[in-house]
């Protein structure tokens, strides 16, 4: 090789020209000890004499290399038949030595961590040589075989390659990660040759589902020059792993055999011509024939991992991955990871599965190692039924005369994900506002899978509280409850959080209660219970406690039956989160917020009981509770005005022109004392929501209440 010098001056005038032509120091067949080459550097490679493979670094990413030997000529994508160090890239400037007596050596840009060697050598290497095949090979002073790629494969067999018995191939994580992935091809001491997953990272071998028929008579798997794939028994008989009909020939084809890293062993070919080198790679063989069925063994996921359904791709014979309706995968980013219910599966999730649940029919797909109970005789409908009441079932099958019929339990209303797009496409671009609340506007909006639905554009508050938002909604997501709005979905987009909740037709109890049409006392007080039931599953019964924060009737949405349900719960504690609780940080609104928020103590359940006896007042009144315009004086605030009517015994010049009520004294005395109860300034004499339901309903009887003290200072 010559040898420049240059001076410093002169390097400054030959740097730009350098960066115009790329300087590519291919080296051709064989290749001399002490050569290197370095990851990024530069663009040297290692060819073959014929260009049809090079050895070097392959870039992964930005700053990550593959040492490794690839088709050289089809440029369009990198097609590796052998890698070194999939588990452990190499970052930039890394470097590979031969070595004469360490062979192939792989070291970090500081020169310190070997991140690869091609092992312990048995002789002096005099040259390493890039083989026409796809061989790299290090060869002694009388040109034999030291150490060579052919005898180490990863993932691919080439013609002329022989995986010798404790030989095999591991499939890669996914078509661009080469880290060791879960499917194994080895050639075994029995004499088989065969293909299984394994676990990872233990390394635990399931049961294998293709084995070749070569139980203690083959020795060798060989991959033919005449494109099949072969085991040679001991006693020179081939058996064929692959068949070799429609043969291709090696002069015009690549032809290579590899272990995908769905699992399949596929024996694929490409022309090389070089006018038609941009096509893809043409799979002849497969095995096994329908990887989908044939991995069955009793324990390990199939291609596709757990819950997930597998069907076959008619031409390429490869598996495509898909979830069942109410399932999404468990690694968004990964096809294969297998899926996950979108809700709880079990026995503490929800009393009544019937309610909540329904089975969705699958027909020709099974389940093979699930099977808990058999039961017969039985019918398609007693099958569904004995699923939809066991706790512990997901899904059921049922063989209706010859056909195979599998049910799997689906959530009636899938709490999905939806995209900032699809939103704004449901919502016509955010057009007709519904009603603005403490947190965010909410807009109509109209999808094809859930018919119309209420989007809520969280403010910008939000921004800071990824985790808590996505633990919040999962939480709120399995809230299910006939007076609670029920969330249907959300997203989360950079600076977007938005909310989609069933639509409900009525609207708030706001508008309902203080605006031209009164209610009647009979749906109030249907709507005072509705409310009472909804706090009393948010704070006893669901499987996290949840605190409202904010009731008040801009926040209870009424259905198409007035039924009542409480909306945006969960928000609030969303927002506390990362705010201590000082006064101009509280986030539940003027008039309806509890004297709690403004002491050290811990805010509790009781906060939502403070709400609910104003709210009860209102509803009782058909009044908001602060109403200045209202005579002034003591009748503007209604907490105060309606205890002193009580003190007073006229209570009712607090329901004057409701008829109605008039007639229903006793129970608007009874509604009256609850509230009161409920006002009591310390939350300890505060009764539970469940108590406030049983004296609403006259199961328990109201004592007289204490006077609530100073609550007006709080207003
Ligand atoms: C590689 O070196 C060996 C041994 O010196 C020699 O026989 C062979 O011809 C060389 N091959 C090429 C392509 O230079
Ligand atoms: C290439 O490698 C094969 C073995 O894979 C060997 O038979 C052949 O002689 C090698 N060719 C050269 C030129 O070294
Ligand atoms: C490759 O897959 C492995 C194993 O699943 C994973 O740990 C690693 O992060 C992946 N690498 C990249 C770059 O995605
Ligand atoms: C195996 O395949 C080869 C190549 O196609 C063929 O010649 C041979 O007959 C096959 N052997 C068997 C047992 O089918
Ligand atoms: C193959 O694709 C590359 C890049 O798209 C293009 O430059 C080249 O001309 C194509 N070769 C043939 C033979 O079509
Ligand atoms: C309440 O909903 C029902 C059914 O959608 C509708 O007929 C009725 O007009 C609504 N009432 C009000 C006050 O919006
Ligand atoms: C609260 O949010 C602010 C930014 O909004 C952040 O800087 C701070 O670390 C957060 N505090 C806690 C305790 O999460």
């Amino acid at each position: 090789m010559p040898t420049f010098v240059l001076s410093n001056y002169r390097l400054i005038f030959l740097l730009p020209l350098l960066l115009f032509s790329v300087v590519v120091a291919q080296t051709k067949g064989n290749i001399s000890v002490g050569s290197s080459l370095t990851a990024g550097q530069d663009n040297a490679l290692w060819l073959s004499p014929s260009e049809d493979f090079a050895f070097g670094f392959h870039q992964l990413d930005n700053d990550n290399f593959l040492l490794a030997i690839w088709y050289y000529k089809l440029t369009q994508t990198t097609t590796t038949v052998w890698y070194a160090n999939g588990d452990k890239p190499a970052p930039r400037r890394s470097k590979l030595e031969i070595s004469a007596d360490r062979g192939l050596v792989l070291t970090d840009p500081q020169g310190v961590q070997e991140l690869w060697s091609s092992g312990k050598i048995a002789a002096s290497v005099a040259y390493a040589a890039m083989n026409d095949t796809g061989n790299c090979q290090l060869l002694d002073k009388n040109s034999k075989p030291i150490w060579q790629t052919f005898e180490h494969p990863t993932d691919t067999l080439l013609p002329s390659q022989i995986m010798e018995i404790g030989g095999s191939l591991s499939s890669r994580t996914s078509l661009l990660n080469f880290t060791h992935g879960r499917f194994i091809f080895r050639m075994l001491e029995d004499g088989t040759a065969v293909l299984n997953t394994i676990n990872l990272p233990s390394n635990h071998n399931y049961k294998a589902y293709y084995v070749s028929d070569t139980l203690n008579s083959g020795g060798q798997v060989i991959f033919d020059t005449f494109d099949y794939l072969y085991v040679l028994r001991k006693n020179g008989e081939k058996f064929n792993i692959t068949q070799a009909d429609d043969a291709v020939s090696t002069t015009d084809y690549y032809q290579r055999v590899s272990l995908e890293f769905d699992g399949v062993l596929i024996l694929s070919s490409h022309t090389k011509n070089p006018s038609d080198i941009n096509q893809s790679w043409t799979t002849m063989r497969t095995i096994p024939d329908n990887i989908c069925i044939e991995i069955q063994g009793e324990l390990g996921t199939g291609p596709c991992g757990y819950n997930s359904i597998c069907t076959l791709h008619s031409e390429e014979r490869r598996p495509i991955c898909n979830c069942p309706e109410g399932y999404s995968l468990l690694d968004p980013n990964d096809e294969y990871s297998g899926c996950k219910p979108n809700f709880l599966v079990g026995c503490e999730s929800s009393q009544d599965q019937e309610d909540e649940y329904f089975m969705r029919e699958l027909p020709n797909i099974d389940w093979p190692t699930s099977d808990y109970e058999l039961f017969h005789p039985f019918d398609d409908d007693s099958c569904r039924n004995s699923c939809l009441h066991d706790c512990l079932c997901a899904a059921s099958i049922f063989f209706g005369s010859s056909v195979l019929v599998n049910c799997i339990l689906v959530w009636k209303e899938t709490c999905g994900q939806f995209t900032y797009k699809e939103l704004t496409e449901a919502t016509n671009g955010f057009e007709e506002e519904l009603g603005r609340g403490s947190c965010g506007i909410v807009y109509k909006g109209e999808t094809e899978s859930s018919g119309p639905i209420a989007v809520k554009m969280l403010d910008r508050v939000f921004e800071d509280s990824d985790k808590e938002f996505k633990a919040e909604m999962n939480i709120i997501g399995q809230t299910h409850h006939k007076n609670l709005a029920r969330l249907i979905g959300y997203c989360e987009e950079k600076q977007h959080k938005l909310l989609v909740y069933e639509y409900l037709s009525n609207g708030t109890l706001a508008r309902f209660l203080f605006g031209e049409l009164k209610p009647s006392w009979a749906q109030r007080i249907q709507i005072t219970f509705g409310i009472a039931r909804g706090l009393v599953y948010l704070h006893e019964e669901c499987s996290t406690q949840i605190i409202h924060c904010d009731i008040k009737p801009q926040n209870i949405l009424l259905d198409e039956y007035y039924n009542a349900r409480i909306s945006d719960f969960g928000l609030a504690k969303l927002l506390a989160l990362n705010q201590s609780h000082t006064k101009t940080n509280i986030r539940g609104t003027k008039g309806y917020v509890a004297p709690d928020w403004f002491r050290s103590a811990p805010v509790s359940v009781k906060v939502d009981v403070y709400s609910y006896g104003v709210l009860l007042l209102e509803i009782i009144c058909c009044r908001r509770n602060v109403n200045l315009e209202i005579g002034g004086g003591e009748k503007g605030i209604l907490t105060d005005w309606a205890y002193d009517c009580y003190m007073d015994r006229k209570l009712d010049v607090l329901v004057e022109n409701d008829m109605e009520a008039m007639n229903d004294i006793k129970q608007v005395e009874r509604f009256v004392m609850v509230a009161i109860w409920c006002l009591q300034e310390d939350p300890n004499v505060r009764p539970t929501m469940k108590k406030v339901m049983l004296m609403l309903e006259g199961i328990v009887q109201v004592s007289v209440p204490p006077t609530p003290c100073s609550f007006t200072s709080i207003n």
